[in-house]
């Protein structure tokens, strides 16, 4: 005989169908994000953390719009509860769909976020050790209003009472039940057949189980989180901001220990999913969404926003920069007041200024756009200069053309180019230039009315004789 029992398949379960009726929301609870990542996504992600056999969502209350938003995942699966009867029987509807009969049956709440994947270690060792048939997380709270309580008799863990059907006594318990629990596949389902639904809000309760298992001598532990915090339940939109910053916090402090300097955590929004490199330096009121990477030795000042975006190494992003959907190679500077619209790709050392727009524009390396400019669908040759105001004239009212400026060309400001147009390299257009045909390489363009003169115009006025 082995002094480990063989580890038996986990299969979890994420609820995830109620109405969220607190958030007051057209878009279902759990896909709010919690710094850019769906409340979902952080459940499944911790599951995902246990290799279990198999994971089921239960979905209901705009099951379609949960259901789009996981289609395409791999070994995750959906079980629809229509109607929302409450969380017993909301795991009951995945009898069916679980592919095995034995195993342990991990239950997680779609609306419990910071949950780790090490907790979830903790309690299948805690229930394993146990040799119980059913396992709930506890937590110690100061503050536990709104969570159902752990009653316990000699120490063991009686029944779970919910914070609408508790006695005043029994509403003064600390100990909370954090929604996690573990179950043995036998008998789960066969005893939650045996939940009613007596209390305040006519719902199947999920923790009625541990008075069920109780009195058919069926053994059921806990397992207390030592970090409370983990188990915050999100209910509310005054909970989504607590708990999102509580995620933020948690993001800062990797980041910091890992070399990058906040200047202010507590005003850095930086997204679960977001890369930054050592000894970059971040100022207060800097937002890093979605898929951005940033590179070693970065600065971005105050008010940036950078979405879905990579910098290179070196790169410095002046104050109230936006910048999406774009590329930037290292050593590039950018800002202050400059926009980068999607399908920007900055070119080694480029530098683009204040007050300039870009989209779907590339500048190659050491390419300057300094002051005041809109590049639309532009391509800018290395080492170019763009001069002060320069506009690309895109669109034509009813499709986008492309503007080519050469290698180390020089466009003179406040000039337009009218695309279709190119400006070969080593060309030079005249400031003020409404440049309308190619300019070949190496040539001057100038495309403006001559200046005339007219000498002693002011005096001849001035004397009656007409300002001509
Ligand atoms: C639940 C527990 C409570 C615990 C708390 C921890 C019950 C009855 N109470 O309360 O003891 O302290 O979580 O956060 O279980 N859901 C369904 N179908 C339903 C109802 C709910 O899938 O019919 C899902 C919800 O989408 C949610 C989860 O179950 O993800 C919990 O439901 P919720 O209504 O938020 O329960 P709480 O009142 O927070
Ligand atoms: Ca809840």
């Amino acid at each position: 005989m082995s002094d480990n029992p063989p580890v038996t398949p986990v299969h979890v379960v994420i609820l995830a169908a109620g109405k969220g009726t607190r958030m007051r929301s057209a878009t279902p609870k759990v896909l709010h994000p919690l710094a850019g990542l769906p409340m979902l996504d952080f459940a499944l992600r911790a599951a995902t953390r246990l290799e279990p056999a198999s994971v089921t969502v239960v979905v209901g209350h705009q099951a379609d719009i949960v259901q789009a938003h996981l289609a395409g995942r791999p070994g995750v699966g959906t079980v629809v509860q229509e109607p929302q009867l409450g969380t017993g029987h909301a795991l009951l509807q995945t009898e069916p769909a679980l592919p095995s009969r034995d195993g342990t049956v991990v239950l997680l709440s779609a609306d419990v976020p910071l949950l780790t994947s090490q907790t979830l270690h903790a309690l299948l060792a805690a229930h394993r050790e146990a040799g119980a048939a059913a396992t709930v997380i506890t937590a110690i709270l100061d503050r536990p209003y709104g969570y159902g309580r752990i009653v316990r008799r000699s120490g063991a863990i009686v029944r779970i009472v919910e914070e609408r059907d508790g006695s005043p006594a029994e509403r003064e318990i600390r100990e909370v039940n954090a929604g996690i629990y573990a179950f043995d596949l036998p008998p789960l389902f066969e005893a939650l057949r045996g939940i009613g639904a007596a209390n305040t809000q006519g719902e199947y309760y999920l923790p009625d189980l541990v008075a069920i298992y109780r009195r058919r001598k069926l053994p059921v532990a806990t397992w207390t989180v030592p970090n409370a915090g983990e188990i915050r339940g999100v209910n509310s939109r005054s909970e989504l901001a607590e708990v999102s910053r509580m995620v933020r916090q948690q993001k800062n402090e990797e980041l910091m220990a890992a070399g990058v300097t906040l200047v202010d955590p507590a005003t850095t929004y930086i997204d679960v999913d977001v890369q930054v490199g050592p000894d970059t330096v971040i100022h207060p009121g800097v937002h890093l969404e979605g898929s951005t990477r940033i590179g070693a030795a970065c600065e971005l000042h105050a008010g940036v926003r950078i979405v879905n975006s990579t910098l290179g190494d070196r790169v410095t992003v002046l104050n109230h920069c936006v910048v999406t959907d774009s590329r930037v190679e290292a050593a590039c500077s950018v800002g202050p007041f400059a926009h980068l619209r999607p399908g920007t790709a900055l070119g080694e050392g480029a530098k683009v200024g204040n007050f300039v727009e870009l989209k779907k524009t590339t500048m190659g390396p050491g390419a300057k756009a300094n002051h005041l400019s809109y590049l639309g669908d532009a391509s800018v040759g290395e080492r170019a200069n763009v001069g002060a105001g320069t506009i690309t004239c895109n669109y034509d009212g009813v499709s986008k053309h492309e503007t080519v400026i050469g290698k180390r060309a020089f466009v003179g400001s406040d000039s337009t180019l009218v695309a279709p147009v190119t400006i070969g390299d080593d060309a030079y257009v005249a400031a003020g230039s409404a440049i309308t045909g190619d300019v070949p390489p190496g040539s001057l363009a100038i495309a403006r009315a001559r200046q005339e003169n007219k000498e002693g115009w002011v005096s001849r006025r001035k004397a009656g004789k007409g300002g001509h």
